[in-house]
């Protein structure tokens, strides 16, 4: 193997980065001069701008996580700008596109859907992706998280689709055939023992559903409601052991229990409720 290559997997390897091949091979494109793919095969150091390539790799070792370095995260059928300010889109969040398309089909009229806590857009942004007749509003409490869904919605020009705001949902003054969301659900004791990439590289506000990691569920359950259309939806994404629970928090939300659904590792994360 050529000795760039080698003496840069060495480094990973040495400060203990996770895949150390797979990050080197997404680093070296990221800092090729070139459009063609770089496999280690193949490489030659003419096509690295190395400057760029050792300042990707420094916050590597310092264990920023590669989709921060790249700004780029995949969700559903996209890949999507991501940056400090937003949580990385997660693989368990898209269980609330795949139940959202068991509910609803591409012929309703006048289609509304809200996402409450948009951070990236991306569940916003899949939602137009197949729901080509949908009206959205996406709403966010963090600026910073609205700038970042902004350029995502502009980059995949759906700005026709898509209206974003700054905005509590105390404030929302319509109703919606669907309303999504994957709110902060987080304890404070799993914020305390949160590894070191998400602490330092992703946003708290994001994150963080206070003391129990209930808060963003209690404050809302029963407001919900009042926002959608007699025959609405709502699907939520819990956290992996917040199913009981938040079956008590939404039992008096006006609100029917419909059915939940669970990720890869066989954890309940989405529940459906219908309007009453
Ligand atoms: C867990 S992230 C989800 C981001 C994105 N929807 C996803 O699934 O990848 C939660 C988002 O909710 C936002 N948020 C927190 N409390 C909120 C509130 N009361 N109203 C609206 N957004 C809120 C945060 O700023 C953050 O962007």
């Amino acid at each position: 193997m050529n000795d760039f290559i080698l003496n840069n997997l060495n480094k990973l390897k040495k400060y203990k980065i996770p895949n150390p091949e797979i990050d080197l091979r997404i680093l070296l494109n990221y800092s090729s001069n070139l459009k063609n793919e770089i496999i280690f095969s193949n490489f030659d150091i003419n096509q690295i701008n190395i400057e760029k390539f050792n300042a990707m790799l420094n916050r590597r070792i310092a264990n920023e996580p590669i989709s921060k370095i790249i700004n780029k995260k995949s969700f559903w059928k996209d890949d999507f700008y991501v940056n400090q300010f937003v949580l990385d889109p997660r693989p368990e969040t898209e269980g609330i596109i795949e139940e959202s398309k068991k509910i609803f089909n591409n012929k309703i009229a006048n289609f509304k859907i809200l996402d409450i806590g948009t951070g990236s857009g991306a569940i916003a942004i899949s939602l137009a992706r197949e729901f080509k007749n949908a009206n959205i509003f996406a709403i966010d409490i963090s600026e910073d998280a609205i700038k970042v869904a902004n350029k995502n919605i502009e980059d995949k020009n759906l700005n026709h689709q898509i209206k974003l705001k700054k905005i509590n949902f105390d404030y929302i003054d319509d109703k919606f055939d669907l309303i999504v969301s994957n709110p902060p659900y987080l304890t404070k004791k799993e914020i305390n023992n949160i590894s070191y990439e998400i602490r330092n590289f992703e946003p708290l506000i994001a994150l963080s559903g206070g003391e129990d990691g209930l808060d963003f569920y209690r404050e809302f359950a029963d407001k919900i409601s009042n926002k959608m259309k007699s025959n609405g939806y709502l699907i939520l994404e819990i956290g992996a052991d917040q199913y009981n629970i938040c079956r008590e928090i939404f039992s008096n939300s006006g609100l029917k229990f419909e059915k939940k659904s669970q990720d890869l590792q066989k954890k309940d994360r989405i529940m459906v409720f219908s309007k009453l």
